[in-house]
């Protein structure tokens, strides 16, 4: 018989684009013993989620709830019980998740029309503005942060555009929720998903997803409750039936609502995990938490420059939680970050498509959104780098990321006082 050694992965120090350490505390909450799935304590756990996730995605949305799976799931779940066949969808595509959210709305037979820019770059509102105008879609689909590029799309106003001309507006929050400024109810957006392995400082396997009421009412209307859970009173829906049983949302809301039907049997552990991670989020002040995200990657990108390396992309629209840096000429990419990981056990993350080669992109999110792991990180990239050649300034990038800090930490002292 085949013997399997004890699960012990190695040690690591997470500092890609995302998955990264989880806090302890989701750890520990993701070990609490399991309970039925109409347990009162367990209902209890999942309104208090919900309540939670509202103060997340600052919003009074009612349908603030979990979907069981990674982001993408939050996505389909999003995209399926949103857009009917023949539907028009507008997607505005700066990275390689708004093909993806492109790819998935294809899936679910809308009409797609996509706009692509140069990565490295984001759509001006006015631009945004002109699209909606022209092609008047049913739904206007458009990622918060694409970490393939780094860029931060500003999202205030694009709701209020997307309802001037009649259109529903969806956003996929899962790389800059809690790390970036995201204001749901302010900034009138009818959707918005998220993942917990980027600043929520969680493991992937949670989707949290939140619907507005014009939202609720589009998704409502398509409402099929499944044979063999209906009663007489449960009178189907005039919409096109939703065509994932998964990842219906009408039927998601009646398993997280009042009525309490059975869907899925609701991943326990994972609605520890994300319940802690909201609980830490909230505990901390999600602007609070912006903030360190906005300090601990600044200083990030600042040591990177010290050492003289070029930051990829247009910087005044990064995000504040991944940075994208070009490899320099004289060093082959994927050896330095081996030698990161074999040698520092850091990971750092390489980078897709037209980007793949040319740039590495560097988180500091969540957990990891540190002073400590930013100048480790730097210490170890800049060794790797001079161990394989590389033509940089040594000595130069902690004091640079270091200053950051203090000045940050000097601003905060003197809004004390
Ligand atoms: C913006 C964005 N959307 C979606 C995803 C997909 O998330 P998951 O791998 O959890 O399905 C990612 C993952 O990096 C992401 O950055």
């Amino acid at each position: 018989m085949t013997r399997y050694a004890d699960l012990n992965p190695p040690a690591r120090l997470l500092m890609g684009p995302g998955p990264i350490n989880a806090d302890p505390r989701v750890l520990r909450a993701m070990a609490t013993p399991l309970i039925g799935q109409f347990d009162p304590s367990m209902t209890g756990l999942m309104n208090e989620t919900m309540a939670l996730y509202r103060g997340v995605f600052k919003t009074a949305n009612k349908w603030t709830m979990l979907i069981d799976g990674t982001a993408r799931a939050g996505i389909e779940a999003a995209m399926v019980s949103l857009i009917e066949p023949g539907d028009k969808v507008l997607i505005p595509v700066f990275g390689r998740f708004g093909h993806l959210k492109a790819e998935i709305a294809r899936r679910c037979d809308a009409e797609v029309i996509t706009v692509e820019r140069e990565w490295g770059t984001v759509f001006p509102l006015d631009e945004i503005r002109d699209l909606v105008k022209k092609h008047r879609p049913r739904l206007l689909a458009l990622c918060q942060g694409d970490t393939s590029t780094t860029m931060l799309q500003p999202l205030a106003g694009v709701g209020a555009i997307a309802h001037e001309f009649d259109a529903l507006f969806y956003t996929d929050a899962t790389a800059s929720i809690g790390g970036n400024a995201l204001e749901t109810d302010a900034w009138d957006v009818d959707c918005v998903s998220a993942g917990l392995q980027k600043c929520l400082a969680g493991p992937s396997g949670s989707s949290p997803i939140t619907l507005s009421a014009r939202a609720e009412a589009a998704i409502v209307r398509r409402r099929h409750v499944e044979q063999g859970i209906a009663t007489a009173s449960d009178v189907p829906g005039n919409g096109a039936r939703i065509r994932s049983n998964y990842f219906d949302l009408a039927m998601v809301m009646d398993y997280w609502g009042d009525k309490r039907l059975n869907h899925h049997t609701e991943a326990t552990s994972m609605l520890y995990a994300a319940r802690e991670c909201a609980k830490i989020l909230v505990e901390e002040g999600v602007d609070n938490a912006v903030e360190r995200h906005r300090v601990a990657g600044g200083a990030m990108a600042e040591g990177l420059k010290a050492m003289g390396l070029k930051l990829f992309g247009d910087q005044t629209s990064r995000m504040n939680n991944v940075v994208g840096v070009y490899i320099p000429a004289e060093v082959q990419g994927d050896a330095v970050r081996k030698s990161m990981l074999d040698d520092f056990a850091i990971e750092i993350g390489t980078s897709f498509g037209p980007l793949h080669g040319k740039i590495w992109r560097i988180g500091t999110m969540g957990y990891n959104a540190r002073k400590d792991t930013v100048l480790t990180t730097l210490v170890a990239l800049e060794s790797a780098l001079a161990m394989h050649g590389a033509k940089i300034a040594t000595g130069k990038a902690v004091p640079a990321a270091l200053a950051a800090f203090r000045a940050a930490e000097a601003r905060t002292a003197k809004a004390a006082e």
